[in-house]
């Protein structure tokens, strides 16, 4: 395979070393970037032996008319991650943004909604059944005071839509771990005791719940503290769940200078001391890899550069700071 130019110096990849020590580094992939960039492809397959599709397998893009699926783009990811030996985290059934406009603009009955909700997670968690192992069943549904957050599901098919799509997640593939993910559930402030309790009575009322998913889109000037990123992973590990951090990126104010790229790569770092640290932390999924295609800039104005390889392919800072931690033993 094409290796872009300048990309990384002689060393073990980021994946050969999570590997060695039983972990999965995994990126979400852009698939249009995936067709169409060679190099995106290269750095992609060398690096990472885990992948999320960043859009392809959410609501609109699944299903943009009732009862019409489309599953092109994300089997072609799929066939990708198969043929390069990565694990697929599905990313999303039941969640508030990525719905099609005949969904959301429709007059549905809570049943109605209700029936879309089962006939979308049924079609979507059979069809990928036994390649994907772990669904983010249910994403960012709970409110700053930890009620139920007020959003499209909720609102129109009433709060038992949480329990249902766990519930029906779990019949589509038994084999599958079912994930709630949320952001904010890492650090001091009320959201980890919020998202706690939530998962809590999940688990309390036997939704089938396997495990929780921290989102951590970071901003490098005001990181989580390496120890509660410990402290949740524990807590959740104590209602018999598992974590994987599921979307990390770190941005930064652009244009970025080397200090600030600098304390991008200690937050990198942390994250990854942390996860390395934690028995109930299996997988670490970056939201991108490349500056290239990064979310951030399209949805917050000066920021950006917040993934370990710049739009070039370059290895930045935080490159080199996650492979010294992947790379250190007994750092239990
Ligand atoms: C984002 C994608 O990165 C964007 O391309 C898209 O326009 C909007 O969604 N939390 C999530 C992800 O769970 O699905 C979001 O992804 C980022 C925030």
């Amino acid at each position: 395979m094409h290796v872009p130019e300048g990309f990384r110096d002689a060393g073990p990849t980021l994946r050969a070393l999570a590997a060695a020590r039983g972990l999965r580094i995994g990126a979400a992939v852009n698939v249009q970037a995936l067709r169409d960039d060679a190099d995106y492809r290269a750095v992609l397959a060398a690096e990472f032996n885990a992948v999320t599709a960043e859009n392809a397998m959410k609501f609109a893009p699944f299903q943009p008319e009732r009862g019409i699926f489309r599953f092109d783009d994300a089997d072609e990811l799929v066939s990708f991650a198969e043929a390069h030996g990565m694990t697929v985290r599905g990313h999303t059934l039941a969640w508030h943004e990525t719905l099609p406009s005949w969904l959301t603009e429709a007059d549905h009955t809570p049943g109605e909604l209700l029936d879309i909700l089962h006939t979308h997670i049924q079609t979507v968690v059979d069809h990928f059944r036994g390649r994907v192992f772990a669904w983010d069943v249910v994403n960012e549904a709970v409110a700053e005071d930890g009620s139920y957050r007020d959003t499209f599901w909720h609102r129109h098919a009433g709060p038992r839509f949480v329990d249902l799509a766990f519930q029906w997640a779990r019949e589509a593939d038994p084999d599958a771990r079912l994930f709630y993910n949320d952001f904010q559930g890492e650090g001091s402030g009320h959201r980890a005791k919020t998202i706690y309790r939530f998962v809590k009575r999940l688990r309390a009322r036997g939704v089938p719940i396997d495990g929780v998913g921290l989102q951590m889109h970071l901003r490098a000037d005001r990181p989580p503290n390496r120890r509660h990123i410990v402290r949740a992973v524990k807590r959740f590990a104590s209602l018999g769940l598992e974590t994987h951090i599921t979307e990390l990126d770190v941005r930064v104010p652009v244009p970025a200078d080397w200090l600030v790229l600098d304390r991008q790569a200690s937050v990198y770092g942390d994250v990854f001391s942390a996860a390395t640290a934690s028995p109930g932390c299996t997988n670490v999924v970056l939201w991108g890899f490349t500056d290239r295609y990064s979310w951030i800039p399209h949805r917050f104005e000066d920021w950006g550069a917040a993934l370990p390889f710049d739009d070039s392919y370059r290895p930045k800072p935080a490159y080199a700071a996650i492979a010294t931690e992947l790379g250190k033993r007994n750092s239990q």
